[in-house]
């Protein structure tokens, strides 16, 4: 019996998501004779029944286009913006997936994708995660596809920031994605030789990013480079950030929750970056001109390195593997040299954040990078 896989891609579009949808779609096609049907931007695709049948004439040429061909959106299937309305579409789109005769529904995403996936599966459907992020931050996988090239694209701003934050011996801050996580900055900080990194796993002292530039200047440095987490706080704002928290804990109604996740949103940078602030405050402690480079979506667009385009095949391929023997209720993840099955249920709901033990945190504090603390 033929069997149907159901594939979308959802949250930040990132590089590596096609060469994904072709391992998977090659894969399911030509070694196992299946049919692989995609849903349009994400579960509201699902939802609203808009799909494409992906045959080897669609799957060719991805391999090095970045975004996704299918499309994405950072819709919940329980929560979603029908007519200006939130409403609970999860029924829906298990009828879609009923309707579409699924065998399979594989979901292509980050930390919010595993949470909706599970939420989908309990509802008795059979799924296969694949993640990616450039944010590196999904439990029980040594790394996401798209990192890779987010990473390498960071990196090169730095290098280029160096000459011209040396000529007019100035600060420069590039603030880096990564969202609640440092896996970006501080990665891209130590390749390309930040002075001081800033990452919202250590939440920093002002007092001693001051001193460690100033201590540069006495020793005939009179430029330095920070790479700032866009989830960066100080310890000040950590404190207002585990209040908020403790608010949206506690908060009683939607709206409530709501306004506290915009005011979280807006501490880590999603909505408003404080870089500047920083970078103002600096200038006024250290007398030294500081300047901002934000870099913003220009990590996620693009082209995918060679490194994201093979663990994307190799783990879209590998899927085929999985949807063939029956195994459901997965992520696959990229363990060494190979994919390993995670139960979701393991991966719903946790952040894998930079632990303050990290070979990349210790090389950077050796080779003298102020972390902020
Ligand atoms: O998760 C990927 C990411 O690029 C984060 O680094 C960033 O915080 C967020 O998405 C930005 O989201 P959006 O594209 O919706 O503005």
């Amino acid at each position: 019996m033929t069997k149907f896989v159901g594939v979308l891609t959802s949250g930040g579009d990132n590089p590596g998501l096609n060469a994904a949808i072709r391992g998977l779609g090659k894969a399911c096609l030509g070694s196992y004779g299946m049919q692989v049907i995609g849903f349009r931007d994400g579960f509201r695709g699902l939802m609203e029944n808009r799909s494409v049948t992906l045959d080897s004439r669609m799957l060719s040429g991805i391999l090095t286009q970045g975004g996704t061909i299918l499309g994405t959106s950072r819709d919940k299937p329980h929560k979603m913006n029908v007519g200006g309305k939130e409403m609970d579409m999860t029924q829906a789109i298990v009828e879609n997936y009923q309707r579409n005769n699924l065998d399979v529904l594989v979901c292509i995403g980050g930390g919010g994708t595993q949470k909706n996936a599970f939420r989908l599966m309990q509802q008795g459907l059979n799924i296969i995660t694949l993640p990616k992020t450039i944010d590196n931050d999904v439990a029980c996988t040594d790394v996401t596809f798209g990192f890779d090239t987010a990473l390498d694209i960071a990196t090169e701003a730095i290098d280029r920031l160096h000459s011209t934050a040396q000529s007019h011996h100035r600060i420069i801050l590039v603030e880096i994605m990564g969202h609640r996580t440092g896996w970006l900055a501080l990665g891209a900080g130590l390749a390309g030789g930040a002075d001081v990194i800033l990452i919202p796993e250590i939440p920093y002292n002002i007092r001693s990013v001051t001193e460690s530039i100033r201590s540069r200047s006495k020793s005939g440095k009179s430029f330095s480079i920070i790479a700032v987490a866009e989830g960066a706080l100080s310890k000040t704002q950590q404190v207002q950030m585990d209040e908020l928290e403790n608010k949206l804990k506690a908060a009683k109604d939607k709206d409530e929750k709501k306004q506290v996740k915009k005011l979280i949103e807006e501490m880590i940078g999603l909505r408003s970056s404080h870089t500047l602030k920083l970078a103002n405050k600096l200038e006024e402690l250290t007398s030294i001109e500081s300047r901002v480079t934000i870099l913003g979506h220009v990590q996620r667009g693009g082209t995918p390195s060679s490194f994201d385009r093979i663990l994307a095949t190799k783990i879209g391929t590998a899927c085929a593997d999985y949807i063939d023997r029956g195994e459901f209720g997965i992520m696959l993840a990229s363990k060494g040299e190979g994919v390993e099955a995670v139960p979701l249920a393991e991966v719903a709901g946790k952040l894998k954040t930079v632990p303050l033990d990290h070979p990349w945190l210790i090389s950077a504090r050796m080779v003298g990078t102020c972390m902020g603390d």
